[in-house]
């Protein structure tokens, strides 16, 4: 799906126009004289909230009516958009043009003019690698016509995360007897090459010397072997400053391990537990291609979670990478196993922020559905409120959590420093007090559990991977004063 923006409308394309009080004469004025002709005895009709259409064998006009322009938030644009996209395809429209004005100064601005280079791509998103037969979307060719004095670059910037995004989802969508450990970090070393940040992959016998005692234990009853790898972005002209570092969970396959999951189905999405890997992989992708001048880590320990017969057991106590010791009460609590070592590694970099992500608990996803992720964070308020900032603009919703000191009594252990597991109440909560153990830096933990993966499809999320986060992060990063 290609976005390109265009200075004026082909009378010949479908056309579709964005609505508000405020730009309905400049939209109309832009229309092919014989068609604004007959629409002028519409125009009445075409308040600010009336949607109309006008078909001839010729010509197609869309118009939504989106109302008042101060009241327009972007996710509104964002889902008419989305319905726009659909309609073409479901048309069998190659190539169609978005029109959208803004008329005065706008608070949101940036994501009204965004939200037009990144829905089409979003919207068209299909994952056909492994259907005989593809019915590939008939949308090939977006053109847009807006009139914001930073629109090439809020357009073109938005459609290269929309496809990072995008990038995200297909490694979320691979099954896992293709997306292992050693695929995942060749992904990300292919993604490396093609937009230029460094990707350094540990092998297992790597991690082994790194006394990566979580990420060990975890892949014991897999058959492939972990990996672990490190992105780093630091381009030319980038600050001289302490990394911003982004840690995901790559578990590739989540069966629960020793500690089974309960039911099959609890099984059945659990491709999707890499999401957080996925997401940082993504944010690489949209760091680099808009040119983003941080400089920024990514750590992803992976590995598949199987019960095979060396498993790790409940009851082991594994020795984690920072010396200290836990005691396994529940398998399949082993997104925090591998994270910690991650976490533990990344205070070398001595890092002025670490951002985890990760789908680490059923109870964060049973707290806030995949509305949004459950945020916690011990880093000065400013920035968190900053990044919850972030989360609105892009509509990537988050919802602070605490990270309150006696949360961590709960994860006290008979024989180990502390166990894996915080009982049956609090679950995501002291999943994150368990792996702020491992940090000694400014911290969020992002428990994307939900919002990573949807069932049904869900507007221009989609079905199935989300690609959540990489507009998340993208946006907060690149707004980094
Ligand atoms: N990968 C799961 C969490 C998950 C659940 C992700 C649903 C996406 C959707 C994680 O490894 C897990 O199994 N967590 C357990 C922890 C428990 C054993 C303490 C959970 O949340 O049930
Ligand atoms: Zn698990
Ligand atoms: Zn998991």
């Amino acid at each position: 799906m290609e976005v390109k923006l265009i200075e004026a409308l082909d009378p010949t394309l479908p056309t579709y126009l964005f609505l508000t009080q405020e730009n309905l004469s400049q939209l109309l004025a832009l229309i092919p004289e014989p068609v604004r002709k007959a629409l002028e005895s519409k125009e009445k009709a075409a308040d600010a909230d009336a949607s109309f259409s006008y078909r001839t064998p010729e010509f197609h006009l869309e118009a939504y009516g989106l109302g008042a322009e101060a009241a327009l938030e972007p996710e509104k644009l964002r889902k008419t958009l989305h319905g726009a996209i659909g309609q073409a395809n479901h048309l069998k429209y190659k190539n169609i043009q978005l029109a959208f004005t803004l008329v005065g100064e706008h608070p949101k601005a940036e994501y009204l003019v965004k939200a037009l280079g990144e829905i089409p791509v979003l919207s068209n998103y299909q994952f056909l690698a492994y259907k005989s037969e593809k019915k590939h979307n008939t949308l090939l060719e977006a053109g847009v016509y807006t009139n914001h004095a930073q629109k090439s670059t809020w357009v073109s910037q938005a459609t290269a995360v929309a496809k990072a995004t995008t990038l995200v989802r297909d490694l979320v969508n691979e099954p896992p007897n293709v997306l292992t450990a050693e695929e995942l970090a060749r992904r990300a070393k292919d993604l490396g090459e093609q937009w230029g940040f460094g990707v350094e992959v540990w092998d297992k016998a790597r991690i082994h010397d790194e006394h990566m005692g979580g990420l060990l234990a975890v892949n014991r009853g897999s058959q492939d072997p972990p990996t672990y790898t490190i992105l780093t972005w630091k381009p030319e002209g980038a600050p001289d400053e302490k990394p911003l570092i982004l840690v995901g969970k790559g578990v590739v396959f989540d069966t629960g391990g020793l500690s089974l999951k309960p039911t099959a189905s609890s099984m059945d999405y659990m491709k999707c537990d890499m999401a957080g890997a996925g997401a940082v992989i993504g944010a690489f992708v949209a760091l680099a291609a808009t040119g983003v001048k941080r400089h920024v880590i990514g750590l992803m320990p992976a590995t598949d979670n199987r019960p095979g017969e060396n498993a790790y057991t409940p009851n082991d106590v594994v020795t984690m990478m920072d010396g200290s010791t836990v005691e396994v009460l529940n398998t399949d609590a082993e997104g925090r196993m591998i994270l910690a070592d991650a976490l533990h590694h990344a205070k070398q970099f001595k890092p002025q922020l670490v951002i985890s992500l990760a789908t680490l608990t059923g109870s964060a996803a049973a707290a806030i559905g995949s509305q949004g992720a459950v945020a916690f964070s011990n880093a000065d308020d400013s920035l968190t409120e900053k990044l919850l900032a972030s989360g609105f603009l892009v509509h990537e919703r988050l919802v602070r959590f605490p990270l309150w000191a006696d949360y961590s009594d709960m994860l006290k252990s008979d024989i180990a420093d502390r166990k894996n597991i915080g009982g049956p109440k609090a679950g995501a909560i002291t999943a994150a007090k368990f792996l702020e153990h491992f940090t000694d830096y400014p911290y969020v933990h992002l428990d994307i559990a939900a919002p990573a993966w949807n069932d049904k499809p869900d507007d221009y999320r989609g079905k199935n991977g989300t690609g959540w986060a990489v507009r998340l992060l993208h946006d907060f990063i690149s707004h980094l004063a």
